[in-house]
């Protein structure tokens, strides 16, 4: 099986590149931060508190979380539901990091995405995939930019979905995430060791997933 990771920090451009990169070799794009966003969306819709380790984890216990694809397209359904239409939002973004500093939800987390890695070449994007996730995968890429560059991408892709929002407070979320995601004490945002770190700050997510196929296809012959 192919396991490409990318991981990096928020509004690096993972998710375009690694989306990109699915689709030049056809494999399938697993999109991790969806599941934690998932997560946090159907434990709010539940009155859980996801800052609460105890709370999350009962929840955790009696929640089903489902990876689907639908037409090449990936559906996470959480107790059921179909979750995907609702986890863009941008209150789900900091639910999603605040719930994922958790280790009982990172296991399991991992434990769906090394599932679906075992029966699928795969390329996924997110913040421990080459580090916990996947350690022994066959090619790995650490993916960031300047954080300003970061929060504009973001503050434009949101203000493309007309979301009333000021920048100052799209690169302080940015930023804020930044450090929760790096400094939470089990299987923080971090670049493996073995990983390729590529700085896209200017460059375009086609570049570099250019850059991604090439290395990976050179390695192949
Ligand atoms: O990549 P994203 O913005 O969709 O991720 C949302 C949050 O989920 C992010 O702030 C941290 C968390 N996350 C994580 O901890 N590990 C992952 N593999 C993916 C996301």
């Amino acid at each position: 099986m192919i396991a490409i990771t990318i991981d990096g920090p928020s509004g690096a451009g993972k998710s375009t590149v690694a989306r990109a990169v699915a689709k030049k070799l056809d494999i399938i794009y697993l999109d991790t931060g969806a599941i934690y966003r998932a997560l946090a969306y159907s434990a709010i819709g539940d009155g859980v508190d996801v800052t609460d380790e105890a709370a999350v984890g009962g929840f955790l216990s009696r929640v089903a979380v489902d990876v689907r694809y639908d037409g090449g397209e990936q559906r996470v359904f959480c107790g059921g539901r179909d979750t995907t239409p609702f986890i863009r939002e941008h209150k789900i973004s900091k639910a999603a990091s605040d719930i994922s500093k958790h280790v009982s939800v990172r296991i399991k987390m991992s434990e769906i995405q090394r599932e679906i890695a075992k029966n699928n070449d795969v390329v996924l994007d997110g913040r421990d995939a080459g580090t916990f996730v996947l350690p022994n995968a066959g090619y790995k890429f650490y993916l960031t930019a300047d954080v300003g560059e970061r929060a504009r991408r973001r503050f434009a892709e949101l203000k493309q979905k007309n979301a009333d929002i000021q920048y100052e407070r799209v690169l302080e979320d940015i930023k804020q995430r930044d450090y929760n995601d790096s400094n939470r004490p089990f299987a923080p945002l971090k670049k493996a060791d073995d990983a390729v770190l590529i700085d896209s700050t200017s460059l375009t997510a086609e570049q570099v997933a250019e850059s991604v196929v090439k290395a990976v296809t050179a390695e192949k012959q």
